[in-house]
């Protein structure tokens, strides 16, 4: 069961989460009612990957060479390649190494870049709440998958493996910080979530300066078990 904090700071209703202060630090959100209105951007580049069947996972395959050397780690994820009952293997387009220095090391490697994004360019934030403020999102190929699922209505079942990257942008759009949420295994709860950001000027949580690493619960005190952007073209 989940608390009613989380649910309402979730939600999708941008309007809610400011009155409920999700905001933690508070003084961001102000009383401005639009805030959903730029969403608009995002949803209309449809078409795109929405039909895009295939999830195989060839394409992105070649990225294992990079990363794969350095397996285990904080992971302890030794038998990768068996097929045991329920989980699928790790996926070779995010981190093997989960450590501090592993996820920066992917990150400042930008090992994502093969990903799909949200937007080509930057956009400005879609929730009056984010911290974050200018941004460009991607997705790795299990959260792509699963948000085609619809799986937004059952967040809970994010697959392990799945990660969202997002950069962070100024007014001139110069890459300035970089954040991710990496989901560890299934289930549900801070322990299944690993969240890293460094960026400057609060954009990470309001109020505090990172760097951030590991259950960080100033993080999932908004994201919970939700991961708000979508790829384009997808709810
Ligand atoms: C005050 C609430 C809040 C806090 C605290 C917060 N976030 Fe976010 N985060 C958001 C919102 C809202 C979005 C979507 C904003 C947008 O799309 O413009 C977002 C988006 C993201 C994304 C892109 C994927 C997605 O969910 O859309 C990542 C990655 C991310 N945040 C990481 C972090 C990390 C890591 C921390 C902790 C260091 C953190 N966030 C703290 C509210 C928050």
């Amino acid at each position: 069961m989940r608390a009613p904090l989380k649910l309402v700071c979730t939600a999708h209703f941008s309007l809610l989460v400011g009155i409920l202060g999700c905001s933690g630090g508070g003084e961001s959100p102000g009383g401005s009612g639009g805030t959903a209105g730029q969403g608009g951007a995002a949803g209309d580049t449809g078409g795109v990957p929405g039909g895009s069947g295939g999830s195989d996972s060839g394409g992105t395959a070649g990225m294992g060479g990079a990363t794969g050397g350095m397996g285990g780690g904080a992971s302890g994820d030794g038998g990768n390649g068996g097929s045991d009952g329920g989980s699928a293997p790790w996926p070779t387009d995010v981190p093997s190494d989960t450590s501090e220095e592993g996820i920066r090391a992917f990150l400042e490697g930008k090992q994502y870049m093969s990903w799909l994004f949200q937007t080509d360019a930057p956009r400005p934030r879609e929730y009056q709440t984010s911290p974050h403020d200018r941004v460009r999102v991607a997705f790795s190929e299990r959260l792509v998958t699963a948000k085609q699922a619809g799986i937004d209505g059952d967040p809970d079942t994010y697959p392990a493996g799945s990660m969202a990257v997002k950069e962070m942008y100024d007014e001139e759009d110069n890459l300035v910080g970089i954040a991710a949420i990496l989901k560890m295994k299934d289930g549900k709860g801070l322990s299944t979530w690993l969240y890293f950001c460094d960026a400057p000027d609060e954009r990470c949580v309001n109020g505090r300066t990172g760097p951030f690493y590991g259950q960080v619960s100033d993080c999932n005190f908004c994201h919970g078990e939700f991961i708000y952007t979508s790829p384009p073209g997808i709810e």
